[in-house]
């Protein structure tokens, strides 16, 4: 379960810090997306979901700016974006691996896949490595069954694993920078 205090981010097993950084480009993108939307019936969610896609998750900041916009109290905000598994308030990693737990690939060892990517990035599912590098998450069905069991690294599809394949396409982006 995690827990917000300012910029400080607190799990059952660790604590991660990070700085927000927002580029030019990001603030007039969603800067625009306010104006566009603030007046909207469902503004609330639709502006999340824009947070979530501009930022690659949800800012304290952004959060505050969208509950002065929107005249909402700030927990509501929360309160709303916990709710749903699509948000997250830390940073993803630069490359995201979404083990795929559908019923096709669980059947063929997508759990054990799962535990033993978490093992070796010393993360759970849901978390990011200290480095930013690696997000590990599981995932529904991605249409790819036929493959199972499948994941992905970020939108790149890799089929018909076991633990030894997995490990190797690991090992292929721990190389890369
Ligand atoms: S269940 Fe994994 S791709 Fe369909």
């Amino acid at each position: 379960m995690l827990e917000m205090k300012g910029m400080k981010i607190v799990s059952e097993k660790k604590t991660v810090q990070f700085d927000f950084v927002e580029t030019e480009s990001q603030k007039k993108e969603f800067e625009a997306a306010l104006t566009r939307l603030k007046e909207q019936r469902g503004a609330q969610m639709t502006l999340l979901q824009e947070a979530q896609r501009i930022y690659g998750y949800l800012p304290a900041e952004v959060l505050k700016r969208m509950a002065r916009d929107l005249d909402v109290p700030l927990e509501e905000l929360y309160s709303t974006a916990t709710f749903y598994s699509q948000f997250t308030f830390v940073p993803k990693g630069k490359y995201t691996i979404s083990v795929c737990i559908g019923t096709a690939c669980y059947v063929k060892g997508a759990g054990d896949i799962l535990d033993d990517l978490a093992s070796s990035l010393n993360i759970q599912p849901g978390e990011t490595t200290e480095d930013g590098k690696f997000t590990l998450e599981s995932c529904r069905c991605i249409g790819a069954c036929g493959l199972a069991p499948v994941l992905k690294v970020n939108e790149e599809v890799y089929g018909r694993l076991n633990k030894k394949k997995s490990e190797k396409v690991l090992v292929t982006y721990q190389k890369e920078e």
